[in-house]
């Protein structure tokens, strides 16, 4: 057997704290599903350290990284070039490095609209959409969400000039808008009810306009939990018909980094279940 025979290809999530991440789990079961001889380790990486952990990984021989908080923003600049996605977000989640190059993309808001369109089976086209926050998490999944064809997209957030920012970076459209948390409109509830504030993960409860949730309504958290979410609990107490935590985001996301990186789609629906269970 030759040295290529043997050499494994490795890939790592980099985060701050990183304990609880369930991604090497998820890309070790996707590896053994479809066969790929690869490894999936977990790097502890405190933000002063992030660029000479990105660039020794690639020098030792990474062939992939998925970043998470907090340094999807701040490993922009360790790219050489980026995906439209990616740059349109202004985050990074999976990193490829190809021959001695970093290569940035985005696979969260692919991940979200996968999750929505095909597991909760959620019509998109026409719908009428709120996301509460207007952080990053926003940032990532607005593209993909306006490319479905809503009948419009609010962007509702504590400070007002967030929101707004994130409306002005898009080209002109009838569609999204943004306003603060008190002046949702009452009219008409929404369809799909999205949190992206990062409130439950502090342990707080903003108030969530319950005006925009209805028996019809889908909640999505873009959080996830051991336990069930404060914005779930809430959407659920508020009447909606269902509420989600973003466990099939996360799953879906990794998905698209897997293929990014190893040109195989796995099959997500037996990981999902089996990352609920060990959750
Ligand atoms: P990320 O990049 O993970 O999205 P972020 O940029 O810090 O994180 O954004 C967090 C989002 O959660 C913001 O929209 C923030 O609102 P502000 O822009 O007003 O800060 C929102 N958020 C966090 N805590 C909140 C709270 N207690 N009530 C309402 N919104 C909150």
């Amino acid at each position: 057997m030759t040295d290529e025979d043997t050499r494994v290809d490795r890939y790592a999530v980099m985060g701050y704290p990183i304990k609880h991440s369930r991604s090497p789990l998820i890309h070790r079961l996707f590896a053994l599903q479809t066969n790929q001889r690869m490894q999936y380790e977990m790097l502890q990486v405190a933000p002063q350290h992030l660029t000479e952990a990105v660039s020794q990984f690639g020098r030792t021989g990474g062939k992939g990284a998925n970043i998470t908080v907090p340094h999807k923003e701040s490993v922009l600049d360790l790219c050489d070039s980026l995906s439209a996605r990616a740059s349109v977000a202004g985050a990074v989640n999976t990193l490829s490095f190809i021959d001695g190059k970093i290569v940035g993309d985005n696979t969260d808001g692919v991940g979200l609209l996968i999750d929505l369109k095909d597991n909760l089976h959620a019509s998109l086209r026409d719908a009428r959409i709120l996301i509460l926050g207007a952080g990053g998490a926003t940032r990532g999944i607005v593209e993909p969400l306006l490319d479905a064809k809503p009948r419009s997209l609010l962007i509702a957030n504590r400070t007002i000039q967030r929101a707004n920012d994130i409306v002005a970076r898009l080209p002109k459209n009838r569609t999204i808008a943004a306003c603060a948390f008190d002046a949702v409109p009452d009219d008409v509830p929404f369809d799909l009810v999205i949190n992206a504030t990062s409130a439950g993960l502090k342990g707080e409860a903003p108030p969530y306009p319950a005006c925009a949730v209805s028996r019809d309504t889908l909640c999505y958290d873009l959080s996830y939990g051991l336990k069930v979410t404060p914005f779930c609990e809430w959407a659920l107490a508020a009447g909606a018909a269902r509420s989600v935590m973003g466990w099939g985001m996360l799953v879906e996301q990794a998905a698209e980094s897997f293929e990014i990186w190893r040109g195989v789609r796995p099959d997500t629906a037996p990981v999902l279940k089996q990352i609920k269970i060990n959750a």
